[in-house]
């Protein structure tokens, strides 16, 4: 996908060689996800326990999509009909370090997953809470482990304010958020930001190695009603739990937009560790509007690397630009067909 260009009011930033790292089936990458199940995170779940490339060590989980409490029974829940209840799951931040807090229950459901009531899990949530089981995975792991937030990035703040010594242990953070271009809670804020901006400003002020999924790139990986037929034909538990996600978010949109369409916006995040050349990626200088005005949780995104230079900034985050949607697709089902 040499040809992709992000396209921003006027410098087209190239497509660069991916530094996330990529998991192999020999090798299967190490991963942390922290989430707000959430329809499209019940998605990104799914795929990252049935990829082999992916071994999942623990789900976590934040206030966002919905209140923590119900993120956290829907990641055991979900975990449990994925037939991967081994994988701990724990709970997070109720709400972001600073300002009031944002839900997004209008599109998600007041549970976060639309009218979807999954069998309860026979696991419980782990008593040390969401930062304490990250740092102690990365103080325990062999290798450095990857973490993919894919709802507010309270619980990523908090751990590199409360465990600064792990941050070496962080191979890299492929998170959902923000955007080059317009927001999507507000015209300059995309939700995961917006709900924490000051949370996300440590995140990209980290130094640590990130990959951005924005909107711009999660906006191409859409689903339709085919899709969700797709995943019922399976027959499955997984397939039809999925297909009743999607359908809930197709009827949403429809209603709303006229156009029936879910864009699974986490998933894009999680396939991008398991498959090199699906997502191309350009380099930016991201920085997060903390500020109360319009713009606040804005991701600024300066691709022009001279004019980065010259302000005594770094290019510190990859921002995906372009993903083919069918592919995206495919993968998905293809993923829920491994699914019990
Ligand atoms: O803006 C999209 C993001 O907000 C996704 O992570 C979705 O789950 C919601 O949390
Ligand atoms: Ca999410």
């Amino acid at each position: 996908m040499a040809d992709a260009v992000a396209t921003p009011t006027f410098y087209p930033a190239p497509a660069v060689t991916r530094t996330a790292p990529v998991g192999t089936v020999e090798h299967p990458l190490p991963l942390i996800i922290d989430s707000d199940p959430g329809l499209d995170d019940a998605l990104a779940i799914g795929l990252a326990v049935a990829r082999p490339e992916i071994n999942l060590l623990a789900v976590t989980t934040v206030g966002g999509n919905a209140d923590v409490r119900h993120c956290t029974t829907n990641a055991l829940r979900l975990l449990n009909v994925y037939g991967a209840r081994d994988v701990p799951v724990a709970e997070g931040s109720a709400g972001a370090l600073f300002g009031s807090v944002v839900r997004a229950t209008e599109i998600h459901g007041e549970a976060g997953i639309g009218n979807t009531v999954l069998p309860e899990s026979p696991v419980a949530a782990r008593a040390e809470g969401a930062v304490d089981l990250i740092a102690g995975i990365l103080r325990k792991h062999p290798e450095p482990v990857v973490i993919a937030p894919i709802g507010p990035l309270t619980n990523i703040a908090l751990l590199l304010r409360l465990h600064p010594e792990l941050a070496s242990r962080i191979a890299h953070i492929c998170l959902m958020g923000g955007s080059i271009g317009d927001g999507n809670t507000t015209v300059s804020a995309e939700f995961n930001v917006y709900a924490d901006p000051e949370a996300a400003a440590i995140v990209f002020e980290s130094g640590l190695p990130i990959t951005m999924m924005g909107l711009d790139v999660t906006h191409q990986a859409t689903l339709h009603p085919p899709a969700g037929a797709r995943l019922r034909e399976l027959g499955t538990r997984s397939g039809s739990v999925a297909a009743e996600l999607v359908a809930y978010a197709l009827e949403r949109e429809g209603q709303w937009y006229g156009t029936p369409r879910m864009a699974v916006h986490d998933a894009v995040a999680i396939a991008h560790l398991a498959i090199a050349d699906l997502v191309a990626v350009a380099a930016y200088d991201v920085q997060v509007d903390t500020g109360s005005g319009p713009a606040r949780g804005r991701t600024v995104c300066d691709g022009l690397a001279r004019r980065v230079e010259r302000k005594g900034r770094t290019l510190n985050a990859q921002v995906g630009i372009r993903i083919d949607r069918e592919r995206f697709e495919d993968i998905l089902v293809d993923a829920y067909r491994r699914l019990p």
